[in-house]
């Protein structure tokens, strides 16, 4: 565990299937942004790769749904990802794709080496089940039936999620394919499965001690406990695992007698990291292997929890198998975002993509900014989190306009104002001590928080140092003396210290607000920050010197952000109530929940029921209720009281004459001093009502109804 030469970092290769939302945003990106832009700043040599992830069944499933090619599912949404990142600042060093053939053919390379070893897979020949219409075999997934546990009628092939059982396909009661709805069958296929169990020994060593081969690999307190608490469960049972499937779209497999089959999804797109590598180094004129197979390379993944276990143990354990490559130091995982309270859901339009989010804030000033700020502030790091559109405005408002924005705008207005804009000379500069010195502190406690991976604390320190220079600029009120005596040297002073504290924000915020960064920058007149600027500051600090040397001219006054609640202009407020109207609007549409279905009744018990036409003949309130109705309804041979909860939803005048249908051996009972001798069927509609069940023409009364 000595000082790392050189970083690798990683962020998981989306499906190339569907836009990103805020939520993936959050998860596995914006983090590795930070983290990477902050090593950036230091001049650490860092390559961060990402791309889409091309193959696997839901790409497949979606084109043949469809009717087009999954080529052309993934050239879309590859683009759209691509670019949404870009837009968002995002600064992958590459954004590769696992349909290239250079990652094809390292994925296979790959393959084969373990297949060599001779002692990694298995080759199993099973029966599995079988789409004659779609002619393909079916992922677990893709299976659905009776749950033979809990007769749940939607039960996966995987998981009956309503008792939570484990379940294989081939257990299932009645199983059907969920592509053409039709019941598969049964046919053998041979595959190949990675020896996991194999690898448990030296894996829970690293995994909870953090060793490997004897040494101290990292320090296994630096991982998230949530982490942690996924891989020590999982490496109590860890079983061999499927690597190939019967499909015709991915990667194939590199050996005789495996025609038409290709590799399992999760076993090639991970691989894709390493492939996006080389592609950089390629294009860089670097050594991929620097980066992968040197033990002074750091390896790092981003990921959303859901992908823990294959990070955390499937690939660490393929890596370890092949021989030649490094095993990652820390795989901070991040937790879900939520949307308003409910998860990101597509096809009931929750949420938002980030696409999206650009076009419609498309006018929004520093929008890119403004996003990341309330998505970094609220990261789901250590528990789920909420997105909600209340927050962001009150982020952006408070904290980035009244706190962030203010400062600065202040001491370019002060600056320009005072001294044409050129940065004055400071003499006996005391209170540059105190000031500077709490500013260093918290820049070093940021820079902590960050190699944490503490995302929401690093982000408050860069808040608390405007804060420090807002405070600071109070205290000395420059304005006051300014009045009176324009060529003070204590005016001087703080506007020459404000301006070096403008000057360390520039910097200190590149990686969580690059694009105010550079609008920092050039109102400083400055150019955008550089790798290794951070290490100058800190440097800085040690020999006492400014960063911005007096006799320099900075910028024009602008603003870096536009609040929200503004009197003046309520578009963007307007905006933020259009997304919460068009929310409200969902929750509006929205059809209930259907009833579950109860327990079985016999024969015997429906016939148990005496259900009877009738017709209301005198309809009255209850007094003192708010719901009860007393009816009289006439069956035929006699006429019944009946106590009905209907009073809100029907004036008894409009009941008298109404058909009904009415249970009438239920067994009396009083209500609010009335005996009811019956029950009428009602049915409660979409939104909340109570409506009767009538015969649908003029019946008669006390016809029994089966
Ligand atoms: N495509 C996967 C997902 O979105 C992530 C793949 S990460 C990789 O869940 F490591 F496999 F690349
Ligand atoms: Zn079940």
């Amino acid at each position: 565990m000595s000082t790392p030469k050189r970083y690798t970092v990683t962020s998981a290769l989306p499906y190339a299937n569907g836009a990103l939302h805020l939520g993936h945003l959050a998860g596995a990106y914006l983090p590795a942004d930070i983290f990477v832009r902050y090593l950036r700043l230091k001049g650490k040599d860092v390559v961060w790769v990402c791309g889409s992830d091309e193959h696997g069944a839901a790409i497949t499933i979606r084109a043949k749904k469809e009717g087009i090619a999954p080529q052309a599912i993934i050239d879309k949404y590859h683009a759209l990802n691509k670019q949404s990142f870009e837009d968002l600042g995002i600064s992958f060093d590459i954004y590769h794709r696992t349909s290239a053939e250079l990652h094809h053919q390292t994925a296979q390379d790959f393959f084969k080496h373990l297949y060599e070893k001779g002692d990694e897979f298995i080759e199993e020949t099973n029966d599995q089940y079988y789409d004659e219409e779609f002619n393909q075999f079916l992922a677990d997934r893709y299976i659905v039936g009776t749950c033979p546990k809990c007769s749940h009628p939607e039960a996966y092939g995987d998981q009956c999620e309503n008792c939570g059982s484990d379940l294989s396909p081939t257990e299932l009661i009645n199983p059907k394919s969920t592509l053409s709805k039709k019941t598969p069958v049964l046919r053998s296929t041979t595959h190949w499965y990675f020896k996991l169990d194999k690898h448990t020994e030296w894996m829970k060593e690293w995994i909870e001690n953090g060793q490997l081969n004897g040494e101290q690999h990292h320090d296994p307190k630096a991982w998230k406990n949530h982490v942690l608490g996924q891989c020590l469960s999982w490496l109590n049972d860890l079983r061999p695992r499927a690597i190939t499937r019967d499909l015709d779209w991915g990667i194939k497999v590199p050996v005789e007698g495996a025609e038409g089959k290709v590799l399992y999804v999760w076993f090639d797109a991970p691989i894709g990291y390493i492939s996006a590598t080389k592609q950089w180094a390629a294009d860089n004129g670097k050594d991929w292997k620097d980066y992968w197979q040197s033990d002074d390379a750091e390896l790092i993944h981003f990921i959303g929890k859901d992908n823990i276990v294959f990070h955390c143990i499937v690939f660490p354990a393929m890596l370890k198998a092949h021989g030649d490559y490094i095993l990652p130091t820390n795989v901070p995982a991040n937790q879900f975002l939520n949307f308003e309270g409910r998860k990101f859901s597509k096809s009931k339009g929750w949420g938002i993509e980030m696409h999206q989010y650009l076009e419609e804030f498309k006018d929004f000033p520093n929008k890119e900014d403004a996003l990341r700020y309330t998505l970094i502030r609220n990261m789901p790091e250590t528990k789920d989190a909420d997105f909600k559109w209340d927050e962001f405005t009150e982020f952006h408002d408070n904290e980035l306009v009244a706190n962030l924005g203010n400062f600065i705008n202040r001491v370019i207005v002060l600056t320009n104002k005072y001294y044409d804009g050129v940065v004055p000379e400071a003499i006996d500069n005391e209170t540059a001590a105190t000031a500077l010195t709490s500013v260093k502190t918290v820049i070093e406690e940021l820079c902590s928080e960050l190699d944490k991976y503490n995302f929401r604390n690093a982000i408050l320190k860069l808040m608390e140092l405007s804060s420090i220079g807002n405070t600071y600029l109070q205290d000395v009120s420059p304005w006051k003396i300014w009045k009176t005596e324009p060529d003070s040297q204590v005016v001087k002073n703080c506007i020459h210290n404000c301006i070096q504290i403008v000057g360390f924000l520039s910097v200190v915020c590149e990686p969580f607000l690059p694009f105010s960064s550079e609008k920092i920058r050039s109102l400083l007149n400055l150019p955008k920050v550089e790798n290794g600027d951070l290490t100058k500051v800190l440097d800085l600090f040690q020999t006492q010197q400014s960063l911005i040397p007096a006799g320099h001219q900075i910028g024009e006054p602008a603003l870096l952000f536009a609040k929200i609640n503004d009197r003046k202009d309520t578009s963007r407020k307007e905006l933020i109530e259009q997304q919460k109207a068009n929310l409200q609007a969902i929750l509006d549409a929205e059809v209930p929940a259907h009833e579950p279905v109860k327990d079985t009744a016999s024969f015997e018990d429906f016939t148990k029921l005496d259900i009877r036409t009738g017709t209301i003949i005198e309809a009255e309130k209850i007094k003192k209720t708010k719901k009860l109705l007393k009816l009289t309804i006439d069956i035929g041979f006699e006429n019944r009281t009946i106590v009905s909860g209907l009073a809100e939803h029907y004036k008894p005048e409009d009941l008298v004459g109404q058909e009904v249908v009415l249970l009438v051996n239920l067994a009396p009972r009083k209500l609010k001093g009335v005996e009811s001798q019956g029950m009428v069927l009602t049915a409660e509609n979409t939104k909340g009502e109570l409506c009767l069940i009538s015969p649908k023409e003029v019946f008669g009364n006390g016809f029994v109804v089966k």
